[in-house]
């Protein structure tokens, strides 16, 4: 390995890609598959984790017992994929504790979705069917990252999250089966978060830089546009067959593509939340380091507990 030029680990590195053979932590990699790496996991693992904020606000106004026992146990779920993603960064070199300062300071960035309030109990059925569902679709893709760790925790993660869209859908499919003022609950809720979740994939694969070198390195196996497109067409029909309208005037089927045409995203307001000024980031951020500070007695008792086991396991070998 000496004796190796950058070049040949470089050809070496894409031949175990193109072969499909996982890249493993112990493993030589450049140092822009590393950085891009961490970059989108720890992203990835904040997502979940601030994601946990919207919904836990909702937990102790659930309409029923069932409703809280189900919405716990998903944002519980939420907590357990930050924790299996925080891990897979940790196995490239970064620190936790560097990964989640980065969070806490406001260097990192996180999933924008999560800066919109959820204002009703239908939030909570349009979260997990629209926000769940658009995640579901990029996260099955990522199973096959190349990257083995992320790739692992993304198999055990998408198993939660078909759970977590099929939720929310039942929530919004009860609403839409109730009142007049049940129905318009859903639909204000729907109307909210189309536009955010079809953002959610990111920007077009023409405004999308990174997208190509991801493909080859195969982290990304799908453009965003494609999954964008998947999402659309498996959710259009899920809305109509529920009497729900989606809020775009250009939404259409093509016959000859088989896909739901939709109308231009708004961007702008998009960019707007992702520089910050969206209507909950500084809310996000604060109810954030609220939680952080007030569980740091919780860290330093597992420390110390840890270290205490570690002395009776030293006195008695
Ligand atoms: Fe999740
Ligand atoms: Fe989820």
């Amino acid at each position: 390995m000496l004796n190796k030029t950058i070049e040949q680990l470089e050809q070496e590195f894409q031949a175990k890609i193109d072969a499909e053979i996982k890249i493993e932590p112990k493993d030589w990699m450049p140092d822009a598959y590393r950085k891009t790496l961490v970059r989108q996991i720890s992203q990835h693992a904040h997502s979940e984790v601030v994601g946990m904020l919207p919904e836990g606000n909702w937990i102790s106004r659930a309409p029923s017992l069932r409703r809280k026992a189900v919405l716990l146990a998903k944002v519980q779920d939420e907590a357990g994929h930050g924790l299996y993603l925080y891990s897979a960064v940790e196995t490239l070199g970064t620190s936790r504790d560097q990964t989640i300062e980065d969070l806490l300071s406001g260097k990192a960035k996180y999933s924008s979705i999560f800066n919109y309030p959820a204002l009703t109990w239908a939030d909570m059925g349009a979260i997990g069917w629209l926000v769940d569902g658009a995640a579901i679709m990029n996260q099955v893709a990522l199973c096959r990252a190349s990257y083995g760790p992320y790739a692992r925790a993304m198999v055990r993660i998408c198993k939660e999250e078909s759970f977590h869209q099929r939720q929310g859908y039942e929530i919004i499919c009860t609403l839409m089966k109730g009142t007049d003022a049940q129905r318009q609950m859903a639909q204000d809720a729907v109307n909210r978060f189309w536009w955010p979740a079809l953002m959610m994939f990111g920007p077009s694969d023409t405004d999308s830089p990174n997208s190509a070198q991801s493909m080859k390195w195969k982290i990304k196996r799908f453009s965003n546009d494609d999954l964008r497109q998947k999402f659309v067409n498996a959710t259009v029909p899920q809305a109509h067959l529920i009497g729900l309208t989606l809020p775009d005037k250009d939404l259409k089927f093509n016959e000859a593509t088989g896909n739901w045409e939709f109308g231009e995203m708004p961007w702008d307001e998009f960019f707007n939340v992702v520089k910050g000024n969206g209507p909950c980031n500084k809310k996000r951020l604060r109810d954030r380091n609220t939680a952080h500070d007030n569980g740091a007695w919780v860290r330093e008792a597992a420390l110390a507990h840890a270290e205490k086991r570690a002395e009776r396991q030293r006195k008695a070998s």
